[in-house]
């Protein structure tokens, strides 16, 4: 298998790595980076427990190869918080009882952070469609809303 050597900047951080061409960015952050936040729940694409941003967009990290990540930019739901310091989406989804088994929680906050960047104030569609490819089996996603409304507020407060 032909390795790869990229430089990627994950969570701020400029990492080189040594990549085999089909090994996918999910298992790159997760076995060879140890960055396990980002879950792995079907390996096909569909139920989005992988998403990380990639070069500021919302990826399936299942999806993408790592070999072709060379020079770009990720950010996983490890590098939200900032000093000690939990996102307002963070804050926000466990305040409003969002977070159940966990197992979905990486990437719906990925998917939420990413809404808020580039929608400060969204509503109820715009958040439900931005969470499309994110499945959740525990909360029916009342919460999810609620919560990701709530971010909003609380990074539309002064610091
Ligand atoms: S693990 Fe990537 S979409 Fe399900
Ligand atoms: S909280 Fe369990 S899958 Fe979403």
């Amino acid at each position: 298998m032909t390795l790869h050597k990229i430089s990627i900047t994950i969570n701020g951080g400029l990492e080189e790595v040594m990549v085999p061409s089909n090994m996918t960015l999910l298992r790159m952050l997760r076995e060879t980076l140890s960055l396990t936040g980002t879950k792995n729940g079907c390996s096909a694409g569909e139920c989005g427990a992988c998403t990380v941003l990639l070069n500021g967009e919302p990826v399936n990290s299942c999806m993408v190869l790592a070999a072709e990540c060379d020079g770009a930019t990720v950010l996983t739901v490890e590098g939200l918080a900032q000093e000690q310091r939990l996102a307002p989406v963070q804050e926000a989804l466990i305040q409003e009882g969002g977070v159940q088994c966990g197992f979905c929680t990486p990437g719906v906050l990925i998917s939420s952070y990413a809404l808020l960047e580039r929608n400060p104030s969204p509503d109820e569609d715009e958040i439900r469609e931005a969470l499309v490819g994110n499945l959740c089996r525990c909360t029916g996603y009342v919460r999810i809303v609620k919560g990701v409304k709530k971010a909003a507020k609380m990074q539309a407060m002064p610091s």
